[in-house]
């Protein structure tokens, strides 16, 4: 059964010039994308319909991309794939110009304050700032809902067109029950049109709108409608969200609707004051790019697929619209190849055409944003650190900086070489530890506070301070420290650091191994180099899902 059957059986014919690979790989994103970012190619085998063959083609070529993670028998979405909804958060700008205000709304309300925007008959969110106390659902950037289940479906709605209210009902109609939004639950009482469309006529009366709990029993919203300066149509809704056991849905709109049409006041003063957005980089090398893969791995590359996946990412900050030219141009594709896929994406509802120019629409959210905008670093960091402990034999770990200490926030041991078990969680002092001197070195030498006096943990401990603020200089311009029986006896450890998209070093990672096995010359020769790709890559991703989430460090 597709996942979303009213829109699939809305779909038109697919196009005569639409490029079926493409079409494949991006069912293959839908599917994972509503399993919560994991299953088995058996499993997507059934979910899509496609051959086996199939199948471990597209995500072999999704893996080369970084797009998917092959483990055992499952395809796991892996942050990277972001990369294409950030396209269209940046195209969009609202997240960018927007998101700050509504951060600063829920701490002012100490209440979960959301962005969305429409997208056809349903509300996709934008940006999340959650305070919500596991009471009630909590929604994802990415997740779609029904619109007239919520508090800015009705707001949207008061611009629908004729074609979209029959659009509306007829979904409605097919799906009585809301299957096709796998984000919420079931509808359970009925819910008549005719209801959705006087609240619809009440908001555009009001200019806000209230959910009350028809999503579940007692989550509650209010909305009001950010407009944009230009065209005077609403670019997004700032939602409210509470529960009833603090805001009853009338006291929602009593006490915080004020607080929230003030901050709206603020968005709208921003959206109009704000120059256009420059255009920020394109692209690079993606053609050449997909040549070498294919003949790297020859049938297990579809190239047709890589290709068209790269067409999503031209677009992005001052690139909001653009023309066929300009795609071709930023993809290094050929003008009939961008196009084609730019036919299949229209066809797929993630691409809109209007006189002549193309933008992103909001369901490009749905290729993986909900399961990944509320990843973590150490599960970031979890796939990487297992390859380098396979590659080298040796146990490696993840912390991040804690007062004094530092603090293990992941770790793959292939063997226990220190006495005590570092388990996630453990703390160490942060002067004597090789992650510990990567995150304090970071920190400009003022901040950088020792427990002094500094305690000889070995015969070998380093605890004249001076020294030590010597060394931290040395380590942040090496980039990595050694710390050499320091902490235990032994015990040799060599660490780098994790930064994230601002620079800073929001964590360390290093390899701990037994005195005897590695010299320090090895240790810097032949871990070193394997440890620093691996940071690379886990920043890699971290900086893709950074761009428009906070990404917790622990
Ligand atoms: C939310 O942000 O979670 C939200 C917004 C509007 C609703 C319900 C939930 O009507």
């Amino acid at each position: 059964m597709p996942a979303n059957p009213a829109l699939d059986a809305a779909s038109p014919a697919v196009p005569a010039e639409a490029v079926t690979p493409l079409i494949r790989g991006v069912a293959v994103l839908h599917r994972l994308t509503e399993a919560d970012g994991t299953l088995s190619l058996s499993a997507l085998e059934r979910a899509t319909g496609l051959a086996r063959s199939t199948v471990d083609r597209v995500t072999s070529t999704l893996a080369r991309m970084g797009y998917v993670r092959l483990d055992g028998r499952d395809a796991v979405l892996t942050p990277r794939l972001m990369e294409l909804g950030n396209a269209y958060l940046a195209a969009l700008r609202l997240p960018a110009l927007l998101d700050a205000r509504a951060d600063a709304l829920a701490d002012e309300l100490d209440e979960s304050v959301s962005l969305a925007v429409a997208d056809r008959d349903g509300i996709r969110f934008i940006h999340q700032a959650t305070r919500r106390r596991a009471m009630s659902l909590s929604f994802r950037i990415g997740d779609l809902l029904p619109a007239e289940r919520t508090a800015p479906g009705p707001l949207f709605a008061t611009e629908w067109t004729k074609e979209q209210w029959q659009a509306w009902r007829e979904r409605r109609a097919a799906d009585p029950e809301d299957h096709g939004f796998p984000a919420v639950p079931p509808r359970q009482s009925p819910y008549p049109d005719e209801d959705f469309e006087r609240s619809a006529a009440q908001s555009a009366a009001d200019g806000w709108a209230l959910d009350d709990q028809l999503i579940e029993p007692g989550l509650v919203a209010v909305s009001v409608p950010v407009r944009d300066p230009r065209t005077g149509r609403i670019a997004c809704a700032a939602n409210v969200v509470s529960h009833t056991s603090r805001h009853t849905a009338a006291d929602l709109r009593d006490s915080l609707l004020p607080r929230l049409r003030a901050a709206v006041r603020a968005m709208e003063d921003d959206l109009r004051t704000t120059a256009p957005a420059e255009p920020g980089a394109s692209p690079s090398g993606l053609a050449t790019w997909t040549g070498a893969s294919k003949q790297e791995l020859g049938r297990e590359f579809v190239e047709s697929l890589a290709r068209g996946l790269t067409v999503l990412t031209a677009f992005g900050e001052g690139r909001a619209e653009l023309t066929l030219t300009e795609v071709a141009k930023a993809t290094g594709l050929a003008r009939a190849t961008a196009r084609r896929a730019l036919i299949t994406y229209e066809h797929l509802g993630l691409v809109r055409a209007r006189d002549r120019v193309f933008e992103l629409t909001p369901r490009v959210l749905a290729l993986g944003f909900p399961p990944l905008s509320r990843v973590s670093l150490p599960e970031i960091a979890a796939p990487h650190m297992a390859e380098l402990a396979r590659r080298v034999h040796e146990s490696t770990s993840l912390a991040v900086l804690s007062g004094d200490d530092i603090q293990y926030t992941a770790r793959v041991a292939t063997s226990r070489v220190m006495s005590v078990n570092v388990a996630v969680g453990t703390r160490l002092p942060a002067y004597a530890t090789s992650m510990g001197r990567v995150l304090l070195a970071d920190l400009p030498p003022s901040d950088r506070r020792l427990p002094l006096p500094l305690r000889a943990l070995t015969p070998h401990t380093l605890t004249d301070p001076e020294t030590l603020a010597g060394l931290l200089d040395d380590v942040r311009t090496q980039g990595h420290a050694l710390v050499d029986e320091e902490l235990e006896e032994g015990l040799r450890s060599i660490a780098v650091p994790v930064r994230d998209r601002t620079g800073r070093a929001v964590a360390a990672l290093n390899v701990a191994m037994h005195a005897a096995r590695h010299t320090v010359e090895e240790c810097v020769r032949e871990i070193l180099p394997a440890l620093r790709a691996t940071a690379d890559a886990i920043e890699g991703e971290l900086q893709v899902a950074g761009r428009f989430t906070r990404v917790p460090v622990s």
